[in-house]
């Protein structure tokens, strides 16, 4: 999922469309409301303000009563009471306090769901899951393939799993495991027939069962749409009917731990490429479809940007209309389905010719941070912070990792809809990110 495996079939100048919207039509529709509104009778502002103003007054005033006075700052993620999430960051300040956290480690700050991944090659995630276990409902390590080999289907991975660390896991907070799983296996092989389709579920089902699993992450659309079977309206049925049933089959078993769960089926979408949907586009219709079927939908909302076209990894206006356009069909009651791609690693992007970008964990951002000590800029228009420096060939690199400010205003966005979050990865980003969840 993400960076590391994929890539996104995109039209450059597709997107920069979407990203120019003009913004007139919704200037002239706040017009019209506001002129509406002067002929609603005052009466109805009176009742307005019984019902909604009043009570929300009421209870502000007993909580601040049996709370006071140290409720106010203390509720606040400790990063904010430090003042530390704004625009105006400097390059010292990150140096020095990205790993000061709060004591308090586990409580939390976003309530929607969260869903960390977990990567093996970054394997500083499984001390971070243990120490924020509390702030995240869902754990996905990055472990499982589904492949074929000639005509036998075969689940490799099982030599990732750390059944200890799910333990401690299971000890510290109330979390739920899944493993990512991708769906390698060419298409024609597992989907064209029932034996294989059925011989799939079996495989997942019983390692589910065997490693006492909550359930799985599955990615498939984007190898999918790689094979074509999105582009084929007979394939792209069968290979929904597929997702379909495995999530029937998950949900048929009871958890182990909780016998009132049952196991539950997580779905990679990627973001639609163009304001105007396409067929190999996961759209909304398709959320629809799978709606009984399946638990949650992790977005990858990031990679914006590429080697050819620099620039933030996952802009804020685009995360918006990707959610309003998936959304547009089932309105905002299927969005705390969804969770909402945040991107935990950057970019660092050559300039020069022939341009080049290079995918950077926290770590890499800091010790560029020491070496240039650059000043760091905010790109208010896609919510994100960038620096530039030259590198000892006196090339030009444009830097975009993300900040406090940036994910926090990505977590505003998500709790707006109330929608969930999903973060690849969490062994890549710096400390002090975890106080704001
Ligand atoms: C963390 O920040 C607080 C407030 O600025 C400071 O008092 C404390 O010494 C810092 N702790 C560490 C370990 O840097
Ligand atoms: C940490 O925060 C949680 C949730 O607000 C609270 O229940 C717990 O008592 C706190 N722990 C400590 C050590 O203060």
């Amino acid at each position: 999922m993400g960076k590391n495996q994929v890539r996104r079939p995109t039209s450059d100048s597709n997107r920069r469309r979407m990203r120019d919207k003009p913004s007139t039509q919704k200037d002239q529709t706040a017009d019209s409301s506001f002129q509406d509104f002067r002929y609603y009778d005052r009466r109805l502002i009176a009742v307005f303000v019984v019902l909604f103003v009043v009570p929300p007054s009421i209870s502000l005033l007993i909580y601040r009563f049996k709370f006071s006075p140290q409720s106010g700052p203390i509720l606040l993620p400790y990063v904010r009471q430090r003042g530390l999430v704004k625009a105006d960051v400097n390059c010292e300040e990150i140096l020095t306090e990205h790993s000061n956290v709060s004591e308090n480690t586990s409580r939390r700050h976003f309530m929607n769901p969260v869903l960390a991944y977990i990567t093996p090659w970054n394997s500083g995630g499984y001390d971070m899951a243990k120490r924020f276990t509390s702030k995240f409902t869902h754990i996905s390590p990055v472990w499982y393939d589904l492949k074929s080999h000639g005509t036998k289907l075969v689940l490799e991975g099982r030599h990732n799993a750390d059944i200890g660390w799910i333990s401690e896991l299971r000890m510290r907070g109330d979390v739920q495991v899944l493993p990512r799983l991708v769906l390698e296996a060419l298409p024609q092989h597992v989907l064209r027939e029932k034996k294989q389709r059925d011989k799939a579920v079996d495989l997942i089902l019983k390692e589910c069962k065997d490693m006492g699993y909550d359930g799985i992450v599955l990615e498939s659309w984007s190898r999918w749409a790689a094979h074509g079977v999105l582009h084929d309206a007979t394939m792209r049925k069968v290979a929904l009917r597929f997702v379909k049933q495995l999530g029937e089959a998950l949900h048929a078993v009871k958890s182990d731990r909780n016998s009132n769960m049952h196991l539950q089926l997580v779905y990679v979408i990627g973001p639609p490429h163009t304001e105007k949907l396409q067929e190999h586009d996961f759209g909304p219709h398709d959320l629809q479809t799978l709606s009984e079927s399946v638990d949650g939908f992790s977005l990858m909302t990031y990679d914006f940007s590429s080697a050819y076209n620099p620039g933030p990894n996952a802009p804020l206006k685009w995360i918006r209309s990707t959610l309003h356009l998936l959304l547009s069909a089932a309105g905002r009651n299927m969005a705390h389905t969804i969770f909402v791609g945040i991107n935990f690693y950057g970019y660092d992007f050559l300039l020069a010719e022939g341009g080049g970008a290079q995918a950077i964990t926290g770590r890499d951002y800091l010790s560029l941070l020491e070496q240039h000590n650059p000043p760091m800029r905010w790109d208010k228009r896609n919510a994100e912070h960038y620096f530039s420096y030259t590198d000892s060939q006196r090339r030009q690199h444009a830097v975009f990792y993300p900040t406090l400010m940036s994910i926090s205003e990505r977590l505003e966005e998500a709790r707006s809809w109330g929608a969930g979050i999903s973060i690849w990865e969490i062994g890549q980003g710096l400390d002090y990110f975890f106080d704001l969840l």
